[in-house]
């Protein structure tokens, strides 16, 4: 059985005068890892600026720990954490201060000395936060966002501009909070994020919810799947589609590299290397390929994620 939702979000609307950025967006997010990737402008930080409670919704209804995060704002803050796309806005004070400021104001909160070793804030501890570069802004954003041990966070864009040192310390981070029971939502422009990382995705289009599920069954579900093998060039295709089931389909792309797509499983693996041995070819190379969630968006929007 699977445990309370952590987000339970029904027919959201919020409109900016006449753009509507959500549009009767439907959302149930259980504990774990929830990525929310989408291209940009699809509406995921005005989602999650709703259920910070920083966004009032036109129509529809929110929960976040069973909590309205507008009408029981008080109640919810102390145990969720933010990370806001842009980082916030904050004066002059000095990194670590602020980080100290933030962990002061909770019961539990950890190892502040840790945590900025852990996301390379070491350096710039004593700077004030104005002076910071754009990535040094955003892991503090992410610290501040986490110090509190919060039940639940929320980190808009987490890894967005980061080197990949960075990306990989953050994401180092989200599975340590997984691991420590802390529910994660974050949005992402960034496919390989979400299915690195995410125990459940949902892919968000012009304000709608368009797939959802483990980035296991987002792959499988629909899409076909391609093996692919070189061999020598010229072998009698016709032949091999004989062999397979009849909604597969095989071709010679280019001299010698052959593709073969349908419904790819053990028993069709099989079909091709036993029709191989059966004509004496000997593969070079034979690869499955699995649907990426790139591919995933481009059947169901006909678009590039990255526009
Ligand atoms: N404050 C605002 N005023 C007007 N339009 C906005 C505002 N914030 C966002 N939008 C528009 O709403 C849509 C969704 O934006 P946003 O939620 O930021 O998407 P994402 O985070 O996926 O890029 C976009 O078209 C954006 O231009
Ligand atoms: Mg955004």
């Amino acid at each position: 059985m699977r445990s309370e939702p952590v987000v339970h979000v029904s027919g959201l609307v919020k409109r900016y005068g006449t753009k509507t950025a959500v549009d009767g967006l439907d959302l149930t997010v259980h504990p774990g890892i929830t990525a929310v990737l989408g291209p940009n402008g699809a509406g995921k930080t005005t989602l999650v600026e709703s259920c910070e409670g920083y966004r009032k919704p036109d129509a529809g209804t929110v929960s976040v720990l069973g909590l309205d995060p507008h009408r029981q704002a008080r109640a919810l803050h102390p145990r969720i954490g933010v990370m806001l796309q842009s980082g916030g806005v904050y004066s002059g004070a000095r990194a670590d201060e602020m980080l100290r400021h933030v962990a002061g104001l909770h019961a539990h909160p950890l190892d502040v000395d840790a945590l900025i070793e852990r996301l390379g804030l070491g350096s710039c501890g004593r700077t004030g936060y104005r002076r910071l570069s754009g990535g040094q802004q955003q892991r503090l954003a992410l610290a501040m966002a986490v110090v509190g041990r919060p039940e639940l966070v929320f980190l808009d864009e987490p890894t967005a501009g980061l080197d990949p040192q960075a990306r990989h310390a953050t994401w180092d981070l989200v599975r340590e909070l997984r691991g420590d029971g802390v529910s994660v939502i974050l949005t992402t422009h960034y496919m390989d994020e979400a299915e690195q990382l995410a125990d459940d995705v949902a892919i968000v289009d012009a304000g709608h919810v368009i797939a959802h599920g483990t980035p296991e069954e987002l792959c499988r579900g629909g899409a076909e799947n391609t093996l692919r093998f070189t061999g020598r060039p010229g072998l009698d295709v016709a032949s091999l589609l004989k062999a397979l089931p009849t909604d597969a389909a095989a071709a010679e792309l280019t001299p010698g590299s052959y593709r073969v797509t349908g419904k790819v499983n053990p028993q069709l693996l099989a079909t091709v290397t036993s029709w191989c041995a059966q004509h004496g070819v000997m593969p070079d190379r034979i690869a499955v390929e699995r649907h990426t969630l790139e591919d995933v968006f481009l059947e169901l929007t006909g678009r590039e994620l990255r526009g």
